[in-house]
């Protein structure tokens, strides 16, 4: 598809799959002709948009538009304002804690012999630290494994009526769950994002403070991008150890140095992106890769597709680490709405990655590989559950 029909309209889904590495950097450059935020709320609880947001007014404190799935100039101003609440918490500072949070899951699990890769190890990492950032008590682990899979079930489209139901009451539970804690936070803020957010300020200029609705719907994103994507990430690392000898090599002679540490896990996200496929959607007609595309045309960026480009990336199924343009993946995004997470993402998959092999070896799938299970969802390529054995070294 990406040789021969690049730009292809899938009638099954009345979609323009985009599955080349320079059309999705083209898109990427003019976010005003593709837009996220029709791409991205067009693409919201597909075929139950309006019982599902009756839902979050009735039952959820509201409806709240995502406001980062959005397009300049509003984007811009939201996203300063996001960025802000990243740099109050620089992200290398967090390196000692993302060690201890990593150090204490492995030494729950390292005599054990084996585990659940997805929910013994990647969730529990990736909760704990969005919750430290955030400021919220990660004892509620368990709602937020839930909450993160029906706020993404909302993007996938292919959830039904029951479905969208089960998840709507999530979501108000999670809403509830962030109101009541800004509100805590309005009163006495704390060293938190939350706070963060709440008090957020771009400078003195109107429009420069997030309104309440914006607030919540931003604390709501990073709780959910930041922990289902990275996750993601994490288990797909162990499968790779778990099923690629030569790659647990790689890294065990990776893990003293610093340097080689960070193209492991770039070289990791090219080849195993966790988002596979977000929306846009045209705001006018425009020429794509060969293609006219009509004004409102929805188009599904397929990221995975482009890190696989062998005239870009050659020989893409092989997990090279020399490659001269190893940061030209587009694993997270490019443009005005690139990953603002990235340097956290990275940090504890590179934290996550080094603990590993320090103290586990000899990874092994418990399951046949056919029979690992994915979320059913276009969004992200997600294990469900990835039953490992491994022996305990350190
Ligand atoms: C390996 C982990 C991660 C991956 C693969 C990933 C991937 C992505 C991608 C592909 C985008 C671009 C979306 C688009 O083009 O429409 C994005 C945006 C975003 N990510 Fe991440 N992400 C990760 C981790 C995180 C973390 C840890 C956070 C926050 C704590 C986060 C928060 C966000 C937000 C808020 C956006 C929207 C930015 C905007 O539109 O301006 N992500 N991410």
């Amino acid at each position: 598809m990406r040789r021969l029909d690049p730009v292809h309209y899938d009638k099954s889904i009345d979609m323009y799959l985009i599955s080349r590495w320079e059309d999705i950097q083209a898109i990427q450059r003019d976010p005003l002709t593709f837009s996220v935020n029709k791409g991205y709320h067009e693409q919201q609880a597909k075929g139950f948009a309006e019982e599902f947001q009756q839902i979050l007014r009735e039952k959820g404190g509201g409806y709240f538009p995502d406001a980062i799935m959005s397009d300049p100039p509003y984007h811009t101003r939201v996203r300063k304002l996001m960025e802000n609440a990243f740099t109050a918490h620089r992200v290398k500072e967090l390196e000692p804690r993302i060690e201890a949070v990593v150090s204490d899951l492995i030494d729950e699990i390292a005599d054990r012999g084996s585990m659940d890769a997805v929910t013994d190890f990647a969730q529990p990492l990736t909760i704990r630290i969005i919750c430290e950032q955030l400021g919220l008590d990660w004892s509620i682990k368990d709602k937020i494994a839930r909450w993160s899979t029906a706020v993404t079930a909302q993007i996938g489209r292919m959830q039904d009526r029951a479905e969208m139901l089960e998840h709507a009451e999530q979501i108000c539970e999670l809403q509830h769950h962030i109101i009541g804690t800004m509100r805590e936070r309005q009163a006495s803020p704390r060293e938190d994002m939350i706070s963060d957010i709440v008090h957020a300020k771009e400078g003195d200029g109107e429009g420069s403070v997030l309104t309440f609705e914006e607030a919540v719907s931003l604390v709501r994103a990073l709780l959910i991008a930041g922990n289902e994507t990275t996750a993601t990430a994490l288990s797909n690392l162990v499968f790779i150890l778990a099923t690629q000898p030569e790659v647990l090599a790689t890294l065990q002679g990776a893990v003293g140095d610093e340097k080689l540490m960070n193209r492991f896990v770039e070289e990791l996200l090219r080849i195993e992106p966790p988002v596979r496929g977000l929306s846009r959607m045209t705001t006018r007609e425009v020429e794509l890769g060969g293609t006219l595309l009509p004004a409102g045309a929805h188009l599904l960026l397929m990221y995975a597709s482009a890190n696989d480009e062998p005239e870009i990336f050659p020989e893409p199924r092989k997990f090279d680490m020399e490659r001269a343009n190893i940061m030209k993946h587009v694993s997270f995004g490019g443009g005005v709405h690139k990953c603002v997470g990235l340097a956290l993402a990275r940090m504890e998959i590179k934290v996550a990655a080094r603990q590993l092999v320090r103290r586990l070896g000899k990874f092994r799938l418990a399951i046949d590989e056919n029979d690992i299970a994915f979320l059913p969802t276009v969004a992200t390529r997600t294990m469900e559950s990835l039953p490992v054995t491994f022996e305990r070294i350190a």
